[in-house]
């Protein structure tokens, strides 16, 4: 089983980041062979709706997100880890979303080439919110549920904690357990 963890955060080893390590290490205690994309050290930019890659399945932006799309692919379990950033996603992390467009035809369905690989994927989220109540990040679960729904892929499961200065979050013991029981699920088949 190979799990890749997406961080979406520029905060490395804040909340975000401890929890995605958690869910990696259960799921390397598990068996599976695991891997981590900072995306804030990476070049991504935006998705243009050239709509080229919806005939060629390639993006015409050249980036990092050619590499990230290769590790994506070949991923079973991807497991995204992102602070809420006025009631939504990060930049970083949304760039990188934008750009599964790559994945689809015109119609929304997968190209024909990603389709073996990328139907059935399981997808899992962390969010982390300053906000005490973590329902703060509900768009970003929607978002990244309802993507997984439209596609076909299957929902992992969500971690939502609450935290607002750098790495506080080792402090909730219930978060690091929950994120540690995703992991543990991610390596499982
Ligand atoms: C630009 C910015 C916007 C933020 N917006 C929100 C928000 O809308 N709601 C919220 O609950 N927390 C918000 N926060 C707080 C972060 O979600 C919180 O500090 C979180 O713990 C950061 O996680 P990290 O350590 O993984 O970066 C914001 C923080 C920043 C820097």
């Amino acid at each position: 089983m190979k799990v890749l963890g997406i961080m979406g955060s520029p905060r490395v080893r804040g909340n975000s980041d401890i929890l995605l390590s958690q869910a990696l290490a259960a799921a390397k205690e598990g068996g599976a062979k695991v891997g981590k994309i900072i995306l804030d050290r990476k070049q991504i930019s935006g998705c243009k709706d050239c709509k080229k890659c919806n005939k060629t399945g390639i993006c015409v932006i050249r980036d990092d997100m050619s590499e990230i799309k290769e590790k994506i692919l070949e991923a079973h379990v991807i497991i995204h880890s992102v602070p809420v950033y006025f009631w939504s996603m990060t930049a970083q992390m949304k760039a990188y979303l934008d750009r599964w467009c790559v994945f689809f035809d015109a119609d929304w369905n997968w190209h024909t080439i990603y389709y073996p690989q990328m139907h059935g994927k399981r997808i899992g989220l962390i969010t982390v919110c300053g906000d005490p109540d973590v329902h703060t990040a509900d768009p970003i679960v929607h978002s990244f549920k309802s993507t997984v729904e439209m596609t076909g892929m299957r929902w992992l499961g969500v971690v939502m904690a609450s935290a607002a200065e750098k790495g506080e979050i080792a402090n909730n013991e219930a978060a690091l357990r929950e994120a540690y029981e995703l992991g543990k699920k991610a390596a499982a088949p």
